[in-house]
């Protein structure tokens, strides 16, 4: 079978690569379904995706400079501007006409949740919608984004799944829970989301005091979790006073069994507690995901008969069928 991330339907999504404020020091190299991009600011203050790879002699543009905006080549100092174009050719006369080949092919970008999105071919639909964004209630944490040695779809799978929390999260909020798994009704979420609402008992130790603003040793969470095609999953937590917490899971394949990892939380608490303590929590918990999914080989197999589901496994049933549609399987 040809590489998952090899897919072309595949390059017609948006996919979360980077950290917006990672771009304030300069190019940022990064790979998305195995192909090395560039990534940096351009003059105008819009992010450019390029190819990481010069068209003189291919050196790789993110080893290069930033400078007001223009990417300088490391290797003879070729430099891009806005939008990609090449600007400047140090070793050409100024006079002699820049070769129309010297400007670099962008992929489409856009920024958005503090992150930079990027879509390699023509985009199928917009960007997961996280409602919160856009209301003054809530605050917004971004968080830094890291490797994986996991297939994405093995974490969308696991995202979306709550049998595994007695086991893989015992360590942090697990080990409250009841392992058997109520009877699952998948529903639309609304903004595109497509899930299921739940309610879980969950572990509060001393280090989830800060995210869940109780000092009980098990608090009663309202839930909802879902995806947005093809690797986003949003879940939502509402505790008993109305706090809400919601995780924008992003998990973007660099190639088949290789992952780039964020969270974003957004929160309608009172603004007082540090960020770096309200996420510290959150990232405890998925370092139990990534220790777990690290030791899964190979891609999650999308045929039905390739693994055996029960019924706690809907909504990753329901998931792995719309992307196997998504890709003509
Ligand atoms: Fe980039 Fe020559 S390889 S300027
Ligand atoms: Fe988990």
């Amino acid at each position: 079978m040809a590489a998952f991330a090899d897919h072309p339907a595949l390059r017609d999504h948006w996919y979360a690569v980077a950290r917006s404020s990672e771009l304030d020091a300069g190019p940022v190299g990064v790979t998305l379904l195995g192909e090395p991009l560039v990534l940096w600011c351009d003059p105008a203050g819009d992010v450019v995706a390029a190819p990481d790879r010069c068209p003189h002699r291919e050196a790789p543009l993110s080893a290069g400079t930033v400078t007001d905006g223009e990417l300088t080549c490391c290797y003879h100092g070729w430099c891009f501007g806005e939008g990609g174009a090449c600007v400047r050719i140090p070793s050409a006369d100024p006079a002699t006409p820049i070769p129309p080949a010297a400007h670099l092919s962008t992929h489409r970008c856009q920024e958005a949740y503090g992150l930079v999105w990027v879509c390699p071919g023509e985009p199928a639909g917009p960007l997961p919608c996280i409602a919160q964004e856009h209301d003054p209630r809530f605050r917004r944490i971004n968080t830094e984004g890291e490797i994986w040695a996991a297939s994405t779809t093995r974490m969308v799978d696991n995202f979306l799944d709550i049998a595994h929390f007695p086991w893989v999260h015992a360590g942090t909020f697990g080990g409250a829970q009841e392992p058997r798994v109520d009877h699952i009704d998948l529903e639309d979420l609304g903004d595109g989301w497509f899930g299921y609402v739940y309610e879980v008992d969950a572990g509060n130790p001393a280090e989830a005091v800060a995210v869940t603003g109780s000092e009980a040793g098990i608090v009663h969470r309202w839930m909802s979790t879902g995806f947005h095609l093809p690797f986003t999953v949003r879940s939502t937590i509402r505790y008993q006073d109305g706090l809400e917490h919601i995780l924008l899971l992003v998990s973007t394949p660099v190639d088949d069994v290789t992952s780039w990892f964020t969270f974003v939380v957004w929160r309608n608490d009172d603004f007082s507690v540090d960020p770096e303590e309200i996420i510290a929590f959150d990232r405890a918990i998925g370092a139990e995901d990534k220790a777990m999914l690290e030791q899964v080989p190979g891609t999650l197999p999308l045929a039905r008969t390739g693994l055996v589901s029960v019924q706690a496994d809907k909504p990753s049933v329901a998931w792995r069928r719309q992307l196997a549609e998504l890709l003509g399987r």
